[in-house]
């Protein structure tokens, strides 16, 4: 790397790698990215890298007032297998969340996750609660969808499809970032219960699935504190043989 431009970009790439973040607090509802803020996201999503460059996807940009209501209405709930699932990830102090490198902190999640049955006397929230808690006053959700019936050449389960939708959403949330846009997955739009409901208000055939939802806007208020932790390169290298680590 000689050129400055070259290493201009490249701290630039590092930068927005490494600030893009999730935001999970409410968006400010008056104020919605720019049209052409929304289309370089979607310019992002459709040149991103997929199997085979089969494209596999298709974006339901969802910015109209009636709509984004009649979703947020939509309750949302979750499946003890996932409370289950997700209890035995967390960290119950931001030392041992440190210590272990991955996961997530229990406070981020309602009373009732933070419990390994899934049960809790405090009040209920996100849990049992409607898509509107979860879409939190956003002014534009992305809706990304694929068609069932194709897949990536010989790839078992389309893994390479579903891969290749991971791209998308990497490039759309790095965009996002680079433009100052607040970006947050909302998984639940693709649970089964969340996804026929949907087909419903947003006329999607039944061949085509909700791979992934995001939200996406401006913080309404200022995000608290939310410690972010990775493993260091050294834990998830191997050198020539999955035998040695990195700092063998
Ligand atoms: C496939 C996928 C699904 C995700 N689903 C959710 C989700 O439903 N809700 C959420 O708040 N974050 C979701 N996330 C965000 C991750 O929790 C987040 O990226 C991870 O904890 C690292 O935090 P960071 O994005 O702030 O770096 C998802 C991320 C990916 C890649």
């Amino acid at each position: 790397m000689t050129d400055s431009s070259e290493v201009n970009e490249f701290t630039q790439i590092s930068d927005v790698i490494r600030r893009r973040h999730s935001v999970r607090v409410p968006f400010d509802p008056g104020h919605q990215p720019a049209e052409d803020e929304l289309q370089s996201i979607l310019e992002a999503a459709r040149w991103a890298p997929t199997a085979h460059n089969m494209q596999n996807f298709e974006i339901i940009v969802v910015d109209d007032q009636a709509t984004l209501a009649a979703i947020g209405r939509v309750r949302g709930g979750t499946s003890e297998a996932f409370v289950r699932e997700n209890y035995a990830q967390l960290s119950f102090s931001e030392e041992e969340l440190i210590r272990k490198g991955t996961g997530l902190i229990a406070t981020m999640f309602p009373p009732s996750w933070r419990t390994p049955d899934g049960k809790s006397e405090e009040a209920t929230d996100v849990e049992h609660g409607f898509l509107d808690e979860t879409m939190r006053s956003c002014p534009v959700v992305l809706i990304v969808v694929y068609d069932t019936r194709e897949r990536a050449p010989a790839s078992e389960g389309d893994f390479l499809g579903i891969m290749s939708l991971g791209c998308v959403m990497q490039s759309m949330w790095l965009t996002a970032e680079a433009l100052g846009i607040g970006m947050q997955i909302m998984s639940v739009f693709s649970a089964q219960h969340v996804e026929e409901e949907l087909r419903e208000i947003l006329s999607i055939p039944d061949y085509i699935d909700i791979a992934f939802a995001c939200r996406l806007g401006y913080p309404a208020v200022e995000p608290g504190r939310y410690l972010r932790v990775r493993r260091e390169i050294q834990h998830f290298t191997h050198r020539n043989t999955f035998a040695a680590h990195g700092d063998d």
